[in-house]
């Protein structure tokens, strides 16, 4: 068996860790050495209420057992008193999970702005404010692990959730310029996808789904992702059930139409087809804005041979 990835003398903090998920983080970081403060708010999992209780229990279980945690009750809205706690209790903050998280499914056509907008707080601006109270600790001593929570529905959409899934997918931006804004202070930030049966998806999952998928069988990755060796920045990953993989984007090798000549949709439509194609061998995965910038860059140079037509000329407008 390999050698234990361990965190002795680093602190952890993981957001919305009275249950599910988060208390399965919070009790393996524990266990494997590191300070770890409980964050949650204790309401339900519409957002409604709250309750010192939830984080509590997870403390208390932490001590039980011999490890060192502190509860925080405030709302990750409120991200500058979850780090204040860190620091009072523990004197400093290596570790950030950003995984507290509420539903409110609704079709598009029945949410309502407090639906879009309580989500929204929990998810994007909860994430964003943690993250920025403890960015100025991670650059004084040049080194910090964040690991944020998206969800398979932020990647591929689902029915009743577009106020869940742009969050979510917003974590996913945020995540990849904050690993380029982090690298040069070995600040690094991934993000991850889980599956698991908790409170969260007892109500969509059968029971046996439930019992399969464990939030044990997610935490061992953010050990991974938490752990000073970690060099993998910026990456998605998808977890549960015992499965971990990478997600990337996938562009197609594109079309390029002359740069030097209006540009009609009977165009598009006439290559629609390459330009949909994955199939053909050129599609590329770009890692970068200035990667995937490089397409545009290429196809300045891409100029038709003959002057402009005076009926071409005349319609310049369709370049637009
Ligand atoms: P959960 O409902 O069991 O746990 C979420 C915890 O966050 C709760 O204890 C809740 O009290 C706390 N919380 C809610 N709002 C808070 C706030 N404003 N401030 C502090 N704490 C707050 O749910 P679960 O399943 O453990 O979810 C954890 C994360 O994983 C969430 O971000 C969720 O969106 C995400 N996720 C979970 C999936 C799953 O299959 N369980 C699927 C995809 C994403």
């Amino acid at each position: 068996k390999a050698e234990a990835l361990r965190f002795d003398g680093q602190v952890a903090i993981v957001t919305g860790a009275g249950g599910g998920l988060g208390r399965a983080y919070a009790l393996m970081l524990a266990n494997l050495g590191a300070s770890v403060v409980v964050n949650d708010l204790g309401g339900s999992h519409t957002g409604q209420g709250q309750d010192s209780k939830a984080a509590d229990v997870v403390v208390e279980e932490i001590r039980k057992a011999g490890g060192k945690a502190v509860a925080n009750y405030d709302s990750v809205e409120d991200g500058d008193k979850v780090v204040e706690t860190a620091l009072k209790a523990f004197g400093r903050v290596d570790i950030l999970v950003n995984n507290a998280g509420i539903l409110r499914d609704k079709s598009f056509a029945r949410m309502t702005d407090q639906d879009w907008d309580l989500v929204h707080r929990v998810h994007l601006r909860g994430t964003y404010k943690v993250i920025k109270a403890a960015w100025p600790h991670f650059l004084k001593q040049k080194y910090g692990r964040i690991i944020n929570t998206a969800s398979a529905v932020g990647l591929y959409g689902n029915f009743g959730q577009t106020n869940y899934s742009a969050a979510k997918l917003g974590i996913v931006g945020l995540t990849k310029t904050l690993a380029l804004e982090g690298k040069k202070n070995n600040i690094i930030c991934n993000v991850i996808a889980p599956n698991a049966g908790t409170r969260m998806t007892a109500t969509v999952m059968p029971p046996e789904m439930v019992e399969a998928f464990k939030p044990e069988y997610v935490a061992p990755l953010i050990g991974y992702l938490a752990h000073q060796n970690t060099a993998e920045s910026g990456s998605i990953f998808e977890v549960g059930s015992g499965w971990i993989a990478k997600v990337r984007w996938q562009r197609t090798g594109g079309v390029g139409f002359p740069a030097n000549k209006p540009l009609y949709p009977e165009q598009i439509a006439a290559n629609w087809a390459k330009i949909v194609d994955f199939e053909d061998g050129r599609a590329t995965n770009p890692n970068s804005t200035q990667e995937a910038f490089q397409s545009f860059m290429e196809n300045f140079g891409n100029v038709a041979e003959e002057a402009p037509t005076a009926e071409e000329k005349k319609s310049e407008g369709g370049l637009d």
